[in-house]
């Protein structure tokens, strides 16, 4: 049976409760990590468990476990979920307290783990690729914290919806940072950019594998800014995180990304990426 964990239990989903004083609740203040598990293999969980460190140590909260107490607490969750693809979705908040800004002096911090059925882009919008508008990036400064604080996110994304579209792309001083939930490169004359990891943008797992891919593949890359007048001009857009894989972005703000089809670059990374997860991601431990 699915299960869900919450502080030290293990129970279903629907059981799963957290009291409205709870700091997440009431100031959104706690952090996040989705894991793509494959044949029911977390992904790169060092590397994800890295970021969580990352992100708690942004939000000054101590991390209530060790590498192997995450390992075993998400490997049980996975173990009783349905499918054998899965995404993980892990949240620590600063726990309950009584409503003030300030720190509480005793912390209590809720754990909540959670496993659904992985959902990768569906045929179409690899074949075809997707639309994608851009908007002014006017998230804060730690955009490198993986922080369940997503208004911004979540009013930036909607604006891609309200277009029929499928991301929002985010310019910060004509400078290309992220999507609204994923990472986003670019390619120009055959080299695919990428902007440089900083505080402006969450340092995607999927980006490094694509980096480590361009790089192990001999593809062209450079890891610099790419400015708004170059993102326009790309001769092709790709989005990247855990659930959307590498998807080619084909129409920016109603024009077309080059010849407004999935381009000769991305379906050498896509095969690169597909192969990459039969031999590496799905391979048996
Ligand atoms: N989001 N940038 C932002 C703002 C994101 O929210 C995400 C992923 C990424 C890509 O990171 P990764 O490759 O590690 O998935 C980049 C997750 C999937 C989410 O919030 O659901």
């Amino acid at each position: 049976m699915a299960l869900v964990y919450l502080n030290g239990e293990y129970l279903p989903l629907e059981e799963a409760k957290v009291p409205v004083l709870d700091r997440g609740f009431i100031f959104g203040d706690g952090v996040y990590e989705v894991i793509p598990v494959y044949n029911r293999r977390p992904f790169r969980l060092s590397e994800h468990l890295r970021r969580l460190q990352h992100s708690l140590d942004g939000i000054r909260l101590a991390n209530p476990h060790r590498e192997a107490e995450w390992a075993e607490r998400i490997g049980r969750i996975v173990a009783a979920a349905e499918t054998e693809d899965q995404g993980v979705y892990l949240q620590v908040t600063r726990g309950p307290a009584p409503r003030d800004h300030a720190f509480p002096n005793a912390v209590q911090p809720t754990v909540f783990i959670m496993s659904n059925p992985l959902s990768t882009p569906p045929r179409a919008a690899v074949e075809q690729g997707v639309a994608a508008v851009t908007a002014v990036d006017n998230r804060w400064l730690r955009c490198d914290i993986k922080a369940i604080a997503l208004l911004p996110n979540v009013l930036l994304r909607q604006l891609a919806v309200d277009a029929g579209c499928a991301e929002t792309v985010l310019l910060r001083d004509g400078f290309l940072t992220e999507g609204a939930a994923s990472n986003i490169f670019a390619v120009r004359d055959g080299v695919i950019l990428a902007p440089p990891k900083s505080n402006l943008m969450l340092p995607g797992i999927t980006y490094d594998v694509v980096l480590e891919i361009a790089q192990a593949k001999g593809f062209a890359h450079e890891v610099r800014q790419v400015s708004e007048a170059e993102l326009r001009g790309a001769d092709e857009i790709w989005q990247t995180s855990s659930t959307k894989e590498v998807t080619a972005v084909v129409r920016l703000d109603g024009q077309p990304v080059g010849t407004g089809k999935p381009g000769p670059v991305f379906w050498r990374m896509h095969a690169a990426y597909q192969d990459y997860k039969q031999t590496v991601m799905r391979a048996a431990s």
